[in-house]
Order: structure tokens, then C-alpha cells, then sequence
């Protein structure tokens, strides 16, 4: 603790050093978005601009498909988030956990064996990868459901026109004049180009990055010369702030998004949680049971609760 910090907590006063910085990027991040609203609404009221909007209203014709968001879609999601925010939660204990409380080394008896003795890595690092295992199983029975329905279509760019009309719903959404919603059959281009970002682009990355930190990878690759350790390390978090940010961006949309919409809170999640377009309250009652299974998974996803099935695949020490 700093010298003011303890006089300000000796004469009993409010201790506000840590609140100033992120009270600063707070309030520089609502300025910076209130000129960029302005900026926006203005270029609104150009002519050239709203025949540019009228053009390309934000849709590109080779992404439409013709049903719904199909049922797998709901679990496979669902899953997705949960293993997601236990991904991210220890990826951050990783990071700035000192000295873990619990340790864990391999038996060296799996399908992959390591040379030499295993190394011994932190509690919160295996939990993380149990994660990372179960994201990756579940990622690759996704790649297998989107290709084998087609459903690809919707977010992979299929035009070279997805461009400008993902500028136009950049201009439509600052412009707080939104870009008709029609997520159920045709993603507007800032939504495809950023879902098919995280699932081409980002997910495969961390995976990668991930790897190459991990003890399985061989230590003696020919690859190792041109993809050192220290690069995918510089790669893994800034991967994850990338998915932090869309996280955000992602779920304010769904929630802001139903309402401008006239659905109300639940229009969006009767689409990705119930499969359907009408049934508002069953999509509801999924996403809040949802919730309740992550934030179980929050509290229970710790060394004290797993202990006993890591010592089923390694060694637990301090
Ligand atoms: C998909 C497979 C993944 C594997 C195999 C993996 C593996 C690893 C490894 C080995 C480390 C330890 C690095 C070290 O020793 O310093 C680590 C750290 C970390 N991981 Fe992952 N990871 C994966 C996915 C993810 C994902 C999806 C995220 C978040 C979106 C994530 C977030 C983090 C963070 C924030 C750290 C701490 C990084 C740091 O200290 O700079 N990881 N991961």
C-alpha cells in the first residue's frame, strides 16, 4: 500500500487512487464514441451518404439462407460460452496468480507422452486446459455441423460487396438509426466479417499460440527456429482482449438489438437459445438456466474442486 493510501485509510477518508484510471478510460471511451455518434449522424444527413446506405443496406445477398438458426446451433453455443468464460478466467489466473496455492504434474501414461520428466504447472494452468480440450472438442463437432448443413453460408464472406456493406452498418449502427434486423436469415456484414473473425481466424489462433506455450509441444521442432515460444506468448493474450472485445460488443448487441427491434429483451435469445422465431419465453428460460450453469461453473472451476480428478491423470502438490 502507498503512503497515501494508508494516511487516506488512517483518517478514515475514501481511498480513490485505483478508481482514477479506469475512470479515465471509461469516461475517454465515451467521449471518443460520442464524437463518433455525432460524426456519424451528420455524414447521415449528406446526400451521397444515404444513397451509399440505400445501395448497400447492410446485407449481402450471398450470405442469405433460407431457415432459421438450426437446434444444434443452442447447445453448441451454450457450450461454446461456458467453456469460454472458464477459458478466460484462468487464462487471467495464469497471468497474475504469484504463487498458485496447488501444482500438478502429468503420470506421462496418455496418448501423448512427453520426453524427459513432465514438467510441473499450476493448478489454475491445467484447469485451463481442461477447458481449452473440452472448447476445441466442441469448436471441431461446430466446424463439422456448419459444413455439413451449409450453414457456413451465413458467415463466411461470400462477395467482395460484404465490405461496403459492413461499412454501412457501421454507419447505421453509430449513426443510432440501425440496420434492419434480420439475424435469423442474413447476417449483416459487420456481423459476418466479426463471426467469421472468431471462428476462422482467432479461435484457431489461440489454439495455436496455446500449443506452442504447452509442454506437449516437442521441444527439438524444426518450426520452433521460425515460431519461438515468446512469439506465441505475445500472440495468446492480445488473442484473448480480442475476444474480451467482442464478448462486449457482441452481448450489448443482442440485448440493444431486441429492443430497437420492438422484441423486447428476449427477441434475440429465442433465436440462438430456443431455435425459434416466435417462442420468446422458452428462449428466456433457456438463457437464464444458462446463466445459472455458468456461474456455477464460475465458482466451481477451482483447484479445491478439482483436485481429485486431476489425480486421476497427474499428480497434485503444493
Ligand atoms: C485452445 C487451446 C488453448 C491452449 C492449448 C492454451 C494454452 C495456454 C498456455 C500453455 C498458457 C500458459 C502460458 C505461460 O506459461 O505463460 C496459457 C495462458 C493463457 N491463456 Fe490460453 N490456451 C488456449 C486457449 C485460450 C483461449 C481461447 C483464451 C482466451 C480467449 C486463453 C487465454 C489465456 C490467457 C489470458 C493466458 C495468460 C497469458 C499470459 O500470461 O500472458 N487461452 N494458455
Amino acid at each position: 500500500m502507498n503512503t497515501s493510501s494508508k494516511n487516506k485509510k488512517k483518517s478514515g477518508g475514501f481511498d480513490f487512487q485505483p478508481f482514477v484510471k479506469p475512470a479515465l478510460i471509461a469516461g475517454g471511451a465515451i467521449v471518443v464514441l460520442a464524437i463518433l455518434v455525432g460524426v456519424a449522424i451528420w455524414l447521415r444527413t449528406l446526400e451521397p451518404v444515404e444513397a451509399f446506405i440505400r445501395k448497400y443496406p447492410g446485407q449481402s445477398e450471398a450470405n442469405a439462407v433460407e431457415t432459421g438458426l438450426p437446434a444444434w446451433l443452442g447447445w453448441q453455443h451454450f457450450l461454446n460460452a461456458f467453456f469460454m468464460l472458464l477459458i478466460i478466467r484462468t487464462g487471467i489466473l495464469v497471468r497474475t496468480t504469484q504463487r498458485p496455492q496447488g501444482h500438478w504434474t502429468r503420470n506421462n501414461k496418455g496418448l501423448i507422452k512427453t520426453k524427459g520428466a513432465p514438467k510441473k504447472i499450476s493448478m489454475n494452468l491445467w484447469i485451463h486446459f481442461v477447458f481449452d480440450a473440452l472448447w476445441v472438442l466442441n469448436g471441431i463437432v461446430f466446424y463439422i455441423l456448419l459444413f455439413s448443413t451449409g450453414q457456413w453460408r451465413r458467415i463466411v464472406p461470400a462477395d467482395w460487396d460484404i465490405f461496403p456493406h459492413a461499412v454501412s452498418s457501421a454507419l447505421q449502427y453509430a449513426s443510432m438509426n440501425w440496420p434492419a434486423e434480420m439475424g435469423w436469415t442474413n447476417y449483416n456484414g459487420l456481423q459476418v466479417l466479426s463471426y467469421f473473425l472468431v471462428v476462422f481466424v482467432a479461435a484457431p489462433l489461440s489454439l495455436l499460440t496455446g500449443l506452442r506455450m504447452s509442454n506437449i509441444w516437442p521441444e527439438d521442432a524444426k518450426i520452433n527456429k521460425f515460431y519461438p515460444a515468446p512469439v506465441a506468448r505475445a500472440i495468446h493474450f492480445p488473442t484473448m482482449v480480442f475476444f474480451l472485445a467482442f464478448i462486449a460488443v457482441h452481448v450489448t448487441l443482442v440485448f440493444v438489438g431486441s429492443v430497437v427491434a420492438g422484441h423486447g429483451l428476449g427477441g434475440n435469445l429465442q433465436h440462438m437459445y430456443a431455435a425459434s422465431d416466435d417462442n420468446q419465453l422458452l428462449g428466456f428460460i433457456m438463457f437464464a438456466v444458462s446463466i445459472v450453469v455458468m456461474v456455477a461453473g464460475w465458482f466451481l472451476a477451482r483447484p479445491v474442486f478439482l483436485t481429485p480428478l486431476a489425480n486421476m491423470f497427474g499428480k497434485v502438490s503444493r
